[in-house]
């Protein structure tokens, strides 16, 4: 039974079977589509929500400095994730590279906890989706009542779960069906929607920070790191290193660039660019909205849905035409990472599908769109679920940590395959090797260290149920 759980899948083997699959997915997608892809993911609810609530509740105007270490830490990842995709470049992300380097059980651990990532994090962004969709509403007179546009249950660490008096968060779960609907329809089409609205995102972004940055008051930023108020996590350093943590969230999705290897023209070349790319491209961006935000608005003041429009009202009633335009972006931007996020996720059940860890309907393909119909809808609905009835603090965090752990298990495959394989061609390589996946494991190790225990039970019990499906289930049929 140890032979069968360390087995590990052949990496020409893997290669083959994607080449085999050609008529399959289509290789439609080329280098600047990937970073679009990559922005059109990274860019939502993390900058648009989770910064004002972080800097409000653990980081004050460090937040900014949250956004540096958690680059860091992904940069690092980013480059592990660069390697592995240029050495294997097909579908399925950290789940199969996993299959290649660390075995078939540890490629299950990671594929399961995946699903936190992509499905759980679509439902995340739908539930910021819905609070500026109501917000934005609401500036016109239209008002969507409570009880339909939120969730029935709030979680508090000291007090536990409660109801909230609300029924379902009905946007949310909308939200997900029209993207699911899409998705159905094909990769090209979605890519092409993803582009036009990235554009629309980072317009947005980079007006606000222009206009911001006649605001700024520097006396907001007096404490820059405010003082520890006596527990872990609540400022000061620790502070600072939950609040990376927490805002990780906003880095989420470049490594989804990786799952889309399969459908991209030259891999060994543009998967890197992508994830690179668009990982760049969001940590410039993240640190200086973070100081623009911090800088208009007094930290203690953002701990509110809709931070960035927050901060547009304190710049006065001459920019109250920014407003609208802020929270039109936000909800296009929070758009396509929910189509992305769906997008991830149904690739990943179809690599897993494939090798028979799941049921072969999950890597059926459309008749005419070529695209996994049944793995679509299903994680859509599912994904419409979760965004239905649970807060965006609990979703969030989850999220956070399962990807940070996927994180470190392909930091570790990187580091492992070099010394096991170390002939096999590595089109990219991650320089100053071994630092690098070493401060990509250790960083990631470090921010889920941070985040509250709580979050840390959620992620044990769903690993265990993951356990429990792959003993019964999948472990019996795996490809062997
Ligand atoms: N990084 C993505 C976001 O912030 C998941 O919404």
């Amino acid at each position: 039974m140890l032979k069968q759980l360390l087995k590990r899948k052949n990496i020409s083997q893997i290669t083959l079977e994607a080449d085999d699959e050609q008529h399959g997915l289509k290789r439609v997608l080329g280098p600047l589509d990937l970073v679009s892809l990559g922005i059109g993911i990274i860019i939502g609810a993390g900058i648009f929500v989770v910064t004002g609530q972080a800097a409000a509740q653990y980081a004050g105007p460090a937040i900014s400095l949250s956004f540096v270490l958690s680059g860091f830490g992904c940069v690092f990842a980013g480059l592990c994730y660069a390697e592995m995709a240029s050495m294997i470049p097909v579908s399925g992300s950290a789940y199969t590279y996993a299959y290649a380097t660390l075995g078939q059980f540890i490629a299950w651990v990671i594929g399961w906890d995946l699903v936190l990532e992509y499905l759980f994090a679509s439902s995340t962004v739908s539930v910021g989706w819905s609070g500026y969709v109501v917000s934005f509403l609401k500036d016109f007179g239209i008002f969507i009542p409570d009880i339909i546009s939120r969730s029935p249950l709030s979680y508090d660490p000291h007090a536990g779960w409660a109801f909230t008096g609300a029924v379902i968060n009905l946007p949310a779960i909308l939200i997900v069906l029209a993207a699911m609907t899409l998705l159905t329809m094909g990769i090209r089409e979605s890519a092409a929607a993803t582009s036009l609205i990235v554009i629309i995102k980072l317009t947005v972004l980079l007006v606000f920070i222009g206009v911001g940055f006649f605001y700024i008051n520097r006396e907001n930023w007096q404490p820059f790191i405010p003082p520890n108020e006596g527990t872990f996590g609540h400022f000061g350093w620790s502070g600072v290193l939950r609040g990376a943590g927490v805002i990780f969230f906003a880095y989420i999705g470049f490594d989804a660039v990786s799952t889309a290897a399969q459908e991209t023209r030259n891999p060994q070349r543009n998967v890197p660019i992508g994830i690179l790319g668009s990982l760049v491209v969001a940590t410039v961006l993240y640190i200086v909205v973070a100081l623009v935000l911090t800088g208009v608005v007094k930290y203690s003041m953002l701990n509110v849905p809709d931070p960035i429009a927050v901060a547009v009202d304190f710049m006065g009633e001459k920019l109250y035409w920014l407003r609208p335009l802020i929270k039109i972006g936000a909800i296009a931007g929070l758009t396509s990472v929910i189509i992305v996020l769906l997008f991830g996720q149904t690739r990943i059940f179809y690599s897993m599908a494939r090798d028979k860890m799941l049921p072969g309907r999950f890597a059926a393909l459309h008749p005419v769109y070529r695209t996994p119909i049944f793995t679509t809808i299903l994680t859509g609905v599912a994904a419409s679920f979760f965004a239905g009835i649970f807060p965006i603090g609990i979703l969030g965090e989850l999220v956070s940590i399962g990807t940070l752990l996927a994180f470190v298990i392909v930091c570790v495959g990187v580091l492992a395959l070099r010394y096991t394989d170390p002939q096999l061609p590595r089109p990219f390589k991650v320089p100053l090797f071994p630092l690098v996946p070493i401060l990509g494991a250790g960083v990631s190790f470090l921010q889920m260290a941070a985040l509250p225990m709580d979050t840390w039970l959620r992620l044990i019990v769903w690993m265990l149920i993951g356990f429990v499906i792959y003993f019964l289930y999948s472990r019996k049929r795996a490809v062997s």
